[in-house]
């Protein structure tokens, strides 16, 4: 594996790998890796691509300063587990490359009402960052397929408006959420967890599967008044966000039909943690 840090030198490597036909898979991730972010890279690597993975904490999406003090940051376990899965380059910047005149946002991402639904809501000006520094990356690295999570499945949305909105020849991969043998989502915030909040945070995908199971038989709105009950009686402290809602658009769904294309997506805060999860319906 490759590593660069600075931007120039990756933009003239890939350059020299597209003239070689080679097509770019990228994985854009904030590092302390794990089996969902490898899943990502696995996904690419076997459809191929010459697979570019990048890790930067990026300031500009985090609303909470805690929270962005607070990222764990481990390159050189990241750097161990991304050559073992194969992956060919790491893109791993300091701020200043990235944000060379500073980070003052100069255009504004035309998202719609998707910045203001559930995380849009609970976190003001995260997906402003997020197409940002996407925005940014997508730039520099030039790739075919973009490879993200259905973990984020908002994210997911966004990204789309920005692939739509500025990069319409890159394709969107989203891929499954990857979980523990509990079926906890896993992410790189649950280091921050104690073992008891490992156990405590599976009370988020019991409660999706549970909703999943009585969407024909109670009204919407009560199976989410019900999981958030059930969430905060688990132990945890506070809950964002328990939502049923249309798939395509993130607005909630009335009703139940047979023929809905529904998600419920929850965030919530287990020990200072906040946790989010979704599972299609
Ligand atoms: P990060 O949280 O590091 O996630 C990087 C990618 O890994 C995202 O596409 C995310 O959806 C995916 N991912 C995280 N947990 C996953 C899991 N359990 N299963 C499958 N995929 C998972 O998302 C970000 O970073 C940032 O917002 C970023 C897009 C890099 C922009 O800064």
């Amino acid at each position: 594996m490759i590593i660069f840090k600075k931007v120039n030198d990756i933009a003239s490597f890939l350059n020299q790998q597209k003239q070689k036909n080679n097509t770019i898979g990228f994985v854009p991730t904030m590092g302390a890796l794990h089996e969902g972010h490898l899943s990502l890279i696995k996904k690419s690597k076997q459809n191929k691509h010459l697979t570019v993975c990048s890790i930067f904490v990026n300031p500009t999406q985090f609303n909470d300063a805690t929270d962005f003090e607070k990222y764990p940051s481990k390159h050189e376990e990241d750097i161990l587990l991304l050559s073992r899965v194969d992956c060919d380059v790491l893109f791993l910047p300091v701020a200043a490359e990235i944000y060379p005149s500073g980070t003052t946002l100069e255009i504004s991402y035309p998202l719609g009402e998707m910045e203001n639904l559930l995380e849009g809501k609970f976190r003001p000006g995260h997906f402003q960052g997020v197409c940002q520094v996407v925005d940014r990356l997508l730039s520099i690295v030039t790739p075919h397929t973009l490879y993200m999570g259905q973990k984020d499945f908002q994210q997911c949305m966004v990204v789309e408006k920005l692939l739509q909105y500025k990069y319409n020849h890159v394709e969107l991969a989203v891929c499954p959420t990857e979980r523990t043998t509990s079926k906890l989502a896993m992410s790189s915030r649950n280091i921050r967890l104690s073992s008891k909040g490992m156990v405590t945070a599976t009370a988020i995908i019991q409660g999706m599967e549970h909703a999943k199971q009585t969407l024909l038989t109670l009204p919407l709105r009560t199976i989410e008044a019900e999981l958030t009950a059930s969430l905060l009686a688990s132990g945890f402290s506070k809950v964002d966000y328990v939502s049923i809602a249309d798939a395509n658009t993130l607005l909630p769904l009335e009703k139940w039909e047979n023929d809905s294309k529904g998600v419920v997506l929850v965030a919530a805060f287990l020990e200072g943690v906040r946790l989010i999860d979704n599972l299609l319906l």
